[in-house]
């Protein structure tokens, strides 16, 4: 089993945020029947955040690890400021990496989660109008107090990076990686192999794109404010898709079960969504479908760096993304 700093993980841990946020309606007794199946697996990385349903995906998560947190890995943040109790102290900054938002966030995401420790508590974004050697100081402070057991950053640069975790050392990088999102092959996984630092690809079934899926109707969906979900660019990247299934019949296997595999050949530890029981053990047997290397280089030359059409995250998203 993979190690982030001092936890060991399973090969994959699940990220809870569409639970309760950005990709449509979550029937509540179906999301928690899924974390429990979740833990039933043996999946003990879970993955949330303060601004995930305003607090409610870490209440779900709170009552789903109750009375059985023993040997789980849990996983939020606090950065990115919402609407709702993410705004409470961050004095009207969309990004904030201000010591005290991240002691008072701390406070509610613990509460909510109904835990004593956030395992790896992750600065969600870069506020660029505080040193990252601040933001970090402080979460050394909650570490030595035992409120949290390491520290991430989600989609930080190399620079800051370095900075960090010359403050204090980083357990794990969040960052986004999959077939469609291979930038941080260039200069940010190579940093932080360098520094010991574990990487957690979030997205790493492209929001669906990569498992086959298509976006509800629902306009409360976030993915269709995501360029790459729309017209043109949708076509031209469902065409490389394209490329996923036909391999995925070939080996007998789902489209999201190669996109995964692929992930899961870089030796990382990535954290795939879903609120359905069905897709949650299909994406877990993902960790059975070893690639070979002619297969991971006919995908890789399907995926380009830098060749999928349309950018991440919406124009509005601050700081490089909603969430
Ligand atoms: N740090 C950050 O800034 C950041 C940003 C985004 C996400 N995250 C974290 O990363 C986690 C995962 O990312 P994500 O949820 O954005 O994207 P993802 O895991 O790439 O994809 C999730 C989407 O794929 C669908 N899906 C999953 N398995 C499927 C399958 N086998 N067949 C068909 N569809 C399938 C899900 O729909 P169904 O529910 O219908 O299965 C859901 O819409 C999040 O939950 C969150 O914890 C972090």
């Amino acid at each position: 089993m993979p190690n982030l700093g001092k936890f060991t993980v399973s090969q994959q841990g699940f990220g809870a945020m569409g639970l309760s946020h950005n990709y449509g309606h979550a029937d509540e007794a179906e999301s928690l029947a899924t974390l429990d199946r979740v833990i039933g697996l043996g999946i003990n990385f879970i993955d949330t955040a303060n601004v995930y349903g305003d607090g409610h995906n870490e209440q779900l998560v709170g009552r789903a690890i109750k009375g059985r947190r023993d040997g789980l890995v849990i996983a939020s943040k606090f950065g990115i400021v919402g609407s709702g109790i993410s705004a409470e102290g961050a004095n009207g900054k969309r990004v904030s990496g201000d010591p005290a938002y991240a002691r008072l966030q701390l406070e509610g995401s613990l509460k909510r989660l109904g835990i004593e420790q956030v395992d790896i508590y992750y600065v969600h974004r870069i506020d660029n109008s505080v040193p990252i050697e601040e933001t970090v100081g402080e979460l050394a402070r909650l570490k030595a107090e035992g409120k949290i057991g390491g520290i991430g950053l989600s989609e930080a640069t190399a620079e800051t990076i370095r900075r960090a975790h010359k403050e204090h050392p980083v357990t794990a990088l969040q960052s986004e990686y999959s077939l469609w999102t291979r930038d941080v092959e260039a200069e940010i996984l190579p940093t932080v192999r360098e520094l010991g630092i574990g990487f957690v690809p979030f997205s790493p079934l492209g929001r669906g794109f990569l498992a086959g899926a298509t976006t509800p109707e629902d306009d409360k969906d976030v993915r269709h404010r995501h360029p790459r979900f729309h017209g043109e660019a949708a076509q031209v990247n469902a065409a490389r898709r394209a490329i996923v299934e036909d391999i995925a019949q070939r080996l007998n296997a789902t489209t999201a079960q190669v996109s995964l595999a692929w992930v899961l050949s870089k030796g990382v530890v990535p954290i795939p969504g879903t609120r359905h029981i069905k897709h949650l053990e299909s994406n877990w047997a993902a960790n059975d479908l070893g690639l070979d290397a002619d297969i991971i280089a006919e995908l890789e030359e399907a995926f380009p760096i830098g060749a999928t059409v349309g950018a991440r995250f919406p124009e509005t998203a601050p700081a490089q993304g909603p969430s």
